[in-house]
């Protein structure tokens, strides 16, 4: 049997990352186990394959403006979606390929099979499986980014063998080599609004169906409403505030039945209403041992450290922020942890559920947090929605702090339409919004909404991190024209 100090579940963005931070560190001996391919969801069925597709649609939607422009492209566009799916495959399997090469560089050694975890005397047993052969392992510490599955929601008439194929998680619905005729989307959350905007620039039919009153409602509300009017200039179809009730085969599709007695048909459906933590390698007597709550998120604190001595739950497992760039962290911060526990010899003390949840509020109504080199907190995290225009956005929302600070907070905001660039592209619609307090002369949260947010926004994540006086941020010259200019317009409104 062999023995490792460190053992990571899961070669995702949190898993890789804990492995090759614990070896930069000076572990020893760091092994790594995975069931499917490496790079987890992000590579495999998220970020990366959702962008290469994307930026296809993309394509179509300048193809659509050339005449505007006076490109005159005679003849019919088609998309080959063979040929999209084909393009896509190649970026994955390079990416997949690369984290191979880093884990090797690293001399991790990846273990191909799907891992179960006992815990013993002096640590933890992993048993891997793979093909009817199993082969065992033991370790001081444990790493668990097994990461998340798309959420399944019980739905009357789902099970029908006729319509099996036709209702889809994003883990199908990137792999489809047909655009289809009318999409019925389930969730207006990131992979909704990402999924409307590929197959609708596709040239599908999309309606999307949202629980709550909005789209996107963990973002800010200005965000939601700008969204859902570029959606429905799409011709996008939106219904919020319903709940779908039960699906039913036609004999073209599917047709969605609604809380409001309303019926709408389809010809697929994406189930996309959120994800859920892959604890399926959990015996049930450790979920217990973990506190797992209701959904199967783990409790952590912000070095990743959970009820279980010696077991770490960096990235999606903890529900945290369920984001790629965040699992790294993440990720970091758990091997990190287990170091410092191993080179220290302590043998860890079990912190409470309590104890952990205290850990996390004590410091959350905070405009800076301390440690924050060495510990993680979802607020330095900036989070992106590809739509069109695109979404970045980090720290509060206005409700939030609101919340928090009450009247002490003040928006400030600028429009892209008065941006020099975003006008000579013709890509006038959103805005920079960012909520700030005055008495701290600090900016707590940044939304964003046009083109190049998803780059703008690592300007204030850097700001954020560094915890940069609003007043000195507001001095920083921007290069002229740029997009990011409306956002350096709004900070420097707070003056
Ligand atoms: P989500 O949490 O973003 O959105 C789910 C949406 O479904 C919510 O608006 C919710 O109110 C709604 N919903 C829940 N139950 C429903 C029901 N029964 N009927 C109708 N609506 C219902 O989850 P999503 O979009 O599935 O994404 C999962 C995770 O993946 C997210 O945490 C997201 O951050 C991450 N992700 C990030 C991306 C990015 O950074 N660009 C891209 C795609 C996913």
């Amino acid at each position: 049997m062999q023995s490792y100090d460190i053992f990571v579940i899961g070669g995702g963005p949190a898993g890789y990352s804990a492995a090759i931070h614990a070896v930069k560190l000076g572990a020893q001996s760091v092994a790594l186990v995975e069931s499917r391919q490496l790079g987890g969801t992000c590579l495999n069925r998220g970020c990366i394959p959702t962008k290469a597709l994307l930026d296809t649609a993309g394509i179509m939607d300048s193809l659509a403006d050339g005449a505007k422009r006076g490109i005159d492209i005679s003849g019919s566009v088609n998309l080959d979606m063979q040929k999209v799916l084909r393009f896509k495959e190649r970026i994955v399997k390079k990416l997949s390929t690369g984290v191979a090469v880093l884990l090797r560089d690293a001399s991790v050694p990846v273990i191909e099979g799907t891992a179960t975890i006992a815990q013993t005397e002096n640590g933890f047993r992993i048993s891997v499986t793979k093909d009817g052969q199993t082969q065992e392992f033991t370790a001081k510490k444990v790493i668990f980014a097994a990461g998340s599955i798309p959420t399944r929601i019980p739905l009357p008439g789902a099970d029908d063998p006729n319509i099996a194929t036709r209702i889809l998680t994003s883990d199908e619905l990137l792999d489809l080599d047909f655009v289809p005729k009318k999409l019925l989307v389930l969730g207006g959350g990131v992979i909704g609004i990402e999924a409307a905007r590929i197959f609708r620039s596709f040239g599908g039919e999309v309606h999307i169906v949202e629980a709550l009153s909005r789209l996107l409602p963990f973002m800010d509300a200005d965000i939601s409403a700008l969204l859902t009017k570029t959606l429905s200039a799409k011709k996008i179809k939106i219904s919020t505030n319903v709940q779908a009730t039960g699906v039913r085969a036609t004999e073209t599709g599917l047709v969605l039945s609604l809380s409001t007695g309303e019926e709408i048909d389809g010809t697929h459906l994406l189930v996309a209403v959120g994800r859920s933590p892959n604890t399926s390698s959990l015996s049930p007597e450790l979920k217990t041992v973990l506190k797992s709550d209701a959904r199967g998120f783990i409790p952590v604190d912000h070095q990743m450290r959970t009820t279980l001595p010696g077991f770490f739950a960096p990235g999606d497992a903890n529900g945290q922020s369920m984001l790629a760039h965040a699992a790294m962290e993440m990720g970091r911060r758990a091997a990190e942890a287990a170091i410092d526990e191993m080179e220290k010899n302590t043998v860890p003390r079990e912190p409470s559920l309590e104890e952990l949840r205290r850990r996390g509020l004590e410091k959350w109504d905070k405009t800076d947090f301390p440690n924050r080199e060495t510990e993680f907190f979802p607020f330095y995290v900036p989070c992106c929605v590809y739509g069109d225009p695109e979404i970045g956005v980090i720290g509060w929302t206005e409700e939030e702090a609101r919340e928090r600070f009450g009247d002490r907070i003040k928006i400030h905001r600028s429009l892209f339409a008065a941006n020099g660039r975003a006008v000579t592209v013709d890509r006038q619609e959103g805005f920079a919004k960012v909520v700030y307090l005055e008495d701290l002369d600090r900016i707590v949260g940044v939304h964003l909404i046009g083109p190049g947010a998803s780059e703008t926004i690592n300007e204030a994540a850097t700001i954020f991190s560094l915890g940069v006086r609003t007043s000195h941020w507001a001095a920083t010259l921007h290069a002229h024209p740029t997009y990011s200019e409306t956002l350096a317009e709004a900070v420097a409104d707070t003056d």
